[in-house]
């Protein structure tokens, strides 16, 4: 995978062996492949075509954005998704150019609107009637027009975990396109005279292997353009699909590459487009796992192991649930190894734990692995996505750094959190 090697045994990423990571940085450790992030920016930037036919690629932060993301994102040419006050301001911070914003949220607060509209985004995608006639009394103060794009629920299925599904019609998100909410809304939609509806959008899912659904959020999109010009005379120039392309984690999942993906859905947005007799608008996708998910994995460092006789052998780690949310929340399954011995051998099944105080804290239940022992250095692959995202204080356990390696150089991203840090928002 990426830039994955292995030297005499040992596991090496970016050139850099992962026991000295271990060693330098200690565990639990968060380690991204740079050049396996770019590449897949790259991808994106060259089959869903950027540059020939101004489509745009909308990096979804909240998949994973510290500032140095942001920077990196940047300077591949990406927009990016934010979903909060906290990811904007650190797209603000990292100087990232807010015209290449979009804010996404189904319920943004008073404060982060205003936040949005005072650092300038380029787009609110806005989700429903409450957002959309806050947003027209601040823009009418200010004397200014915001473009905007609709939240649409398109009432697709995809298929994966309930958690992660958002299309259905049963969905806390978007105008919902059978019960007549976004008709009424389009009816009226000239009283929000500070609003440019530029665009519309949707999105499906997440770990999306199959191709079709979003050929049918497509064909659903573009029926939706031509009906808004015929009816309401409103021009849609860009249309959003949002993110959802599935990734491996495990010999179970079959992903498509990032080029098949793309091609899928541009040749099915000229044919649709054709079929309907309307200009090709601006496409936009908004992928998040599929750019740092492979990118990613974790290291940690095995600790005490428990053999129940004939039942199982839980082997514990240095981290858990709290640098690692999915296997618990999601059932999220995930491939290891030992990266000081990457040989071939004698496996025995194991149950990889966490250190949280929770039975439901484990990594990976029943994984066939190499003689495994205290001490030796476990590394979790595919955790760039959602790992540290969605990690958390538990237990107070601080927060696990990150480090990009490239060219066997290494740059720290993200410290560890400190234990005095970790009180320094309590107050006595
Ligand atoms: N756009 C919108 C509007 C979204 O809601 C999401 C994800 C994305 C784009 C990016 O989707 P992706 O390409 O990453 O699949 N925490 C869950 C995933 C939640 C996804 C939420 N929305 C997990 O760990 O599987």
């Amino acid at each position: 995978l990426g830039t994955m090697s292995v030297k005499n045994d040992e596991l090496h990423i970016g050139g850099v062996s992962c026991l000295d990571l271990a060693k330098s940085y200690q565990t639990p450790l968060y380690v991204f492949d740079e050049q396996l992030l770019r590449q897949n920016c790259r991808d994106y930037v060259n089959y869903f075509k950027v540059n020939e036919r101004k489509n745009r690629v909308a990096y979804a932060g909240k998949a994973f954005l510290p500032l140095y993301m942001c920077q990196l994102i940047k300077e591949e040419g990406l927009y990016l998704d934010v979903v909060s006050g906290g990811e904007l301001y650190t797209a603000h911070k990292a100087e990232f150019p807010m015209e290449r914003v979009l804010f996404h949220g189904n319920n943004k607060t008073i404060d982060e609107i205003q936040m949005g509209l005072d650092l300038g985004v380029g787009r609110f995608v806005v989700d429903n009637y409450y957002e959309l006639d806050l947003l027209e009394a601040f823009c009418k103060q200010r004397g200014r027009k915001q473009a905007i794009y609709l939240r649409i629920t398109p009432g697709i299925e995809a298929h994966t975990h309930d958690y992660i599904k958002t299309g259905q019609i049963d969905s806390k998100f978007g105008f919902t396109l059978t019960n007549g909410d976004l008709y009424e809304c389009l009816s009226v939609f000239s009283r929000y005279e500070h609003l440019e509806l530029v665009g519309l959008h949707a999105h499906i899912g997440s770990q999306i292997f199959d191709v079709e659904p979003f050929l049918d959020e497509v064909d659903i999109m573009m029926n939706l353009v031509k009906e808004l010009d015929e009816k309401y005379q409103i021009k849609i120039r860009e249309v959003d699909l949002g993110g959802g392309v599935g990734v491996y984690y495990t010999e179970n999942d079959h992903p498509k590459t990032i080029e098949q993906f793309c091609e899928a859905i541009l040749s099915k947005v000229d044919s649709s487009c054709q079929r309907l007799g309307i200009e090709v608008p601006t496409l936009v996708i908004e992928p998040g796992r599929s750019i740092v998910a492979n990118a990613g994995s974790t290291l940690y460092t095995v600790g005490s192991t428990k053999d129940i006789k004939d039942i199982r052998t839980y082997v514990s780690v240095d981290g858990g649930m709290t640098d690692n949310i999915r296997p618990s929340l999601y059932q999220a399954r995930y491939e290891c190894a030992i990266v000081n011995k990457m040989r071939s051998g004698d496996q025995k099944q194991v149950t990889i734990a966490g250190k949280c105080c929770e039975s439901g804290d484990i990594l990976i239940t029943d994984v066939d692995i190499l003689g495994i022992a205290s001490g030796d250095i476990l590394i979790i692959a595919s955790t760039g996505a959602y790992g540290y995202s969605m990690s958390s204080n538990y237990n107070k356990i601080p927060k696990a750094p990150v480090v990009f390696v490239h060219d066997e150089k290494c740059r720290l991203v993200c410290r560890r959190q400190t234990l005095e840090e970790l009180l320094a928002l309590e107050v006595l």
